[in-house]
């Protein structure tokens, strides 16, 4: 089975603190790491660890943190010669603040990631278009995304929309997205509004799933995750862990999400998978070096109650 990303390749500097600032404040910080991450090649590993053939498409400059970001790729297996390096671009940075209850805020400069644009795309699209599921997210410009969802069949690939960081999609034929991923943060900006209760929920997964989308699927974080289909809505509760790092878990739950779909498994069974890698990956630091293997998630199904947080 055959998974391919298009998305961003990020150096990540890390820094943990006692508390994330207000707007204006100062706060006192930890440690500082950097770490491999970028929402693209997060998803690549992460797809790659749980046992899929991966091919990742996007940019890095011609810098140290490029030369890094792909070897970290290849070495986790995945198939990185897609990647672009465009000379005179720095690649792509994220500043990560961490707290101690695992929370996080980033920010990212893309760099290289800005500069996939039409062209590109038409020259990877033979391989994007023979992959059995396509990862997207947001951290590349849009034009090039709704170039490449109008060029895509509609038999295949199986497109998982990731809408972070979240975007007016307006411009994008969502009709050609089979899964879109966003947490709660970002549904509510998708809808124009807070998404607090169930009936709020409903609610926007009905004007999301308006627009063409067939499966709304809602992070939400220690509530677990929420499919929205014309049928109504699910939940799949969490696991509840002892969270360090919440960077790179909706990235470990897409990966997982693509990985069971492109085996032929069904929403229900995925999700909970996916629940499974998200929670590993917030009990561990950094992004790419977060992200489990499938030896690790097939343990943790085994025995979650063994990782499980005592309630
Ligand atoms: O999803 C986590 C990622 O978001 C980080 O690795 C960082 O690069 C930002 O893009």
């Amino acid at each position: 089975m055959k998974v391919a990303v298009l998305g961003s390749l990020n150096m990540d500097l890390v820094m943990e603190v006692e508390r994330l600032p207000r707007p204006g404040e100062t706060v006192p910080g930890k440690g500082f790491t950097r770490y491999p991450g970028g929402k693209g090649n997060n998803q690549a590993i992460a797809a790659a660890r749980l046992g899929a053939k991966v091919s990742l498409f996007g940019h890095v400059g011609d810098d140290s943190f490029g030369e890094e970001l792909l070897r970290v790729a290849r070495e986790a297996g995945v198939d990185a010669s897609g990647v672009e390096r465009i000379p005179g671009v720095p690649t792509g940075v994220a500043l990560i603040l961490v707290a101690p209850d695992g929370q996080n805020q980033i920010a990212y400069a893309p760099g290289a990631n800005g500069r996939v644009s039409e062209a590109y795309v038409e020259r990877v699209l033979p391989v994007l278009r023979e992959a059995d599921v396509l990862l997207l997210q947001l951290e590349v410009p849009l034009a090039p995304l709704a170039f490449l969802l109008r060029k895509l069949p509609e038999e295949r690939p199986l497109v998982i929309l990731d809408p972070a960081p979240v975007r007016d999609l307006s411009s994008l034929p969502l009709a050609r997205v089979d899964f879109l991923t966003p947490n709660r943060e970002e549904l509510g900006h998708l809808v124009g509004g807070a998404v607090t209760g169930r009936d709020a929920l409903l609610q926007a997964a009905r004007a999301l799933l308006a627009t063409g989308i067939s499966h709304l699927v809602v992070k939400a974080d220690k509530d677990g995750a929420f499919l929205a289909e014309s049928g109504g809505v699910t939940r799949f509760p969490a696991y509840r862990v002892d969270a360090v790092d919440a960077t790179a878990a909706g990235d470990a739950f897409n990966a997982a999400l693509a990985v069971m779909l492109a085996e032929g498994r069904g929403p229900y069974e995925a999700i909970g998978y996916a629940n499974a890698a998200a929670a590993i990956a917030v009990t561990r630091r950094g992004a790419a070096s977060s992200l489990p293997t499938r030896e690790e998630v097939q343990e943790f199904l085994r025995h979650p109650s063994a990782r499980q947080r005592a309630a």
